[in-house]
């Protein structure tokens, strides 16, 4: 049998590549051609890809990496979209997106959660307070998947996920499948360049007994602070990294620039350092919002801010 015919594919017949790429992979995996990406961010922007990914298992991930490779293709991997701003063009050859429910498992072993790069934070923060494990609470607002925010040392209320892990499991695809600790990946502040151009597939994580009511409460303090200081609108998280001298937040509502709209994106009354979508925002209308906050930054404080959002696509 054709294993074309068990891909989920939104098109009769991918010719070349494309063609290629979906014969080699398992029935359980989704393919498909010219794919929406827009409504799989959390800001809402960006154009196509060329082929999109969810692979069904381990193997299916390193086929797609190893073709990519073989053929000169780029490929990237999509997490839940929550810190990433796709430009209007789109992405030219795979996506691979671990929303697949085999990368989403978390299983507790004493102090320990072994997560798959696919499953949400929330999730790993509901589950450690479900076993009466602290140290993971501050996980429970922040919108993104293991993977990404191990890509992203992503972090909030003062922790960052590298402090709470113990290794990671990653396909590099020169290396093969690698297992490594944080400090032979040398994690940064919302970074961690070692994981650039890998995939990360799982993690094991840290927690360490607590008492689940007051973790409960930890993670409902947390909550409300993170409603009360940041927007509900569609957005990406904050923007730019915090500068060394002040948070971008602070800087950009001293510059007055709060507020400030350029077609549908807007930068947010609530926090300065979140730009939102008020409905019909494109990409190219976020990039310029950019340009202008880095402008008047480097003009009027001689401060260069570097995004955190990863900015992606053609
Ligand atoms: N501030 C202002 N005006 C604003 C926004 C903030 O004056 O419009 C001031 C606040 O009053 C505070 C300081 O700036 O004194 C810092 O603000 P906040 O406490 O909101 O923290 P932040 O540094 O802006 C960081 C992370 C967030 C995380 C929050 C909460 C970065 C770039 N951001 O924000 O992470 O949710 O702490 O812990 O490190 C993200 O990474 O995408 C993200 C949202």
């Amino acid at each position: 049998m054709n294993k074309l015919a068990d891909v989920q594919c939104n098109t009769e017949d991918p010719a070349g590549w494309q063609g290629s790429l979906a014969g080699l992979l398992s029935s359980g995996t989704v393919f498909r051609l010219n794919e929406p990406l827009a409504k799989k961010t959390t800001l809402r922007v960006g154009g196509p890809a060329d082929v999109y990914v969810e692979p069904c298992c381990e193997a299916d991930v390193d086929a797609v990496v190893r073709f990519c490779r073989a053929s000169d293709l780029p490929w990237f991997v999509l997490g839940r979209g929550s810190n990433l701003l796709i430009r209007d063009g789109g992405i030219r050859g795979v996506v691979i997106n671990l929303g697949h429910a085999y990368f989403n498992r978390i299983c507790v072993d004493g102090t320990k959660l072994e997560c798959g790069a696919g499953a949400k934070l929330k999730a790993v923060a509901l589950h450690a307070r479900n076993h009466a494990l602290t140290g993971l609470e501050f996980l429970e607002g922040i919108p993104g998947s293991v993977g990404g925010a191990l890509r992203m040392n992503a972090g909030a209320m003062g922790s960052a996920i590298f402090e709470q892990v113990e290794t990671v499991r990653f396909l590099d695809p020169e290396l093969g499948l690698r297992s490594m600790t944080p400090p032979q990946l040398k994690p940064a502040y919302r970074g961690c360049s070692s994981l650039v151009n890998t995939v990360v597939l799982g993690a094991e994580l840290r927690g360490a007994d607590g008492v689940a009511a007051e973790i409960q409460r930890t993670m409902d303090t947390f909550s409300r602070k993170r409603w009360q200081s940041q927007p509900a609108a569609p957005s990406a998280g904050c923007v730019f990294k915090n500068a060394p001298t002040v948070p971008a937040g602070r800087l950009i509502e001293e510059l007055e620039l709060k507020g400030t709209r350029i077609g549908g994106a807007m930068i947010s009354m609530e926090h300065g350092n979140f730009f939102v979508n008020t409905g019909n925002a494109t990409a190219q209308d976020f990039l310029a919002l950019i340009d202008l906050v880095r402008e008047k930054a480097l003009k009027q404080r001689a401060i260069e801010l570097e995004t955190e959002v990863q900015i992606i696509g053609e």
